[in-house]
């Protein structure tokens, strides 16, 4: 067993996220087809880019796409208190709007999110995630679409990252140790090579 596999496991590999991807984007267009105006899809920094991209390109129709980044204050993070770091440029009143986000975990970042846009008055305001941890849920939050729901484990890979790092391995790995891993954070670097666990 080598360095990174004692460190981390695959949880979802790339093809099966690609699969799901492509089933969400089908749902997505069910629930958003006759909108006036194309649906703005606002992806959450940094996490949601990859799948968002992959969401955009499976979906048939036209759709927008803005940004919004946000941070938790400091030792904010069970707080609930964040902070829009960057907003979006798209006015989205009247506008058909959903959420796209990597992971729901506790479900505060959502929950900030859904009622930051729901003040601007949006047509409707939908989330989907890729990831859904539903045994941490500090506050219930509506979820209209979510591609799997996963144990209580940290994951890291297709835009998820541990401490700004591997955001770009193609699958998503569960992290068993992570002590190990903030010790030493370059230790899952094979799995960026993927024949390494083919
Ligand atoms: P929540 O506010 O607790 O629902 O978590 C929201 C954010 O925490 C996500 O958008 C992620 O950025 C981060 N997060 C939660 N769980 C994980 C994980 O397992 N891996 C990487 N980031 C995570």
């Amino acid at each position: 067993m080598t360095a990174w596999e004692q460190t981390a496991d695959v949880l979802i590999r790339d093809v099966q996220l690609r699969r799901r991807v492509h089933e969400l984007a089908r749902e997505m267009e069910r629930v958003l087809a006759g909108t006036k105006q194309p649906p703005v899809l606002v992806g959450v920094l940094k996490g949601s880019t990859l799948f968002l991209a992959d969401l955009i390109r499976s979906f048939d129709g036209h759709v927008e796409v803005d940004f919004i980044s946000i941070s938790s204050y400091a030792g904010g993070g069970q707080s609930g208190v964040v902070r829009i770091v960057k907003d979006l440029e798209t006015d989205i009143r009247g506008r058909d709007v959903v959420i796209v986000e990597d992971i729901v975990d506790t479900g505060l970042t959502l929950n900030y999110l859904r009622q930051t846009l729901a003040d601007r008055e949006t047509n409707s305001l939908r989330a989907v995630t890729l990831l859904d941890k539903v045994a941490r849920r500090i506050v219930p939050v509506e979820l209209e679409f979510a591609g799997f729901e996963i144990e209580d484990v940290f994951v890291v890979g297709y835009g998820l990252d541990f401490q700004g790092r591997y955001r770009n391995v193609p699958d998503i790995l569960a992290v068993k140790d992570i002590a190990k891993l903030a010790n030493d954070p370059m230790l899952l670097v094979e799995p960026l090579f993927l024949e390494k666990y083919a």
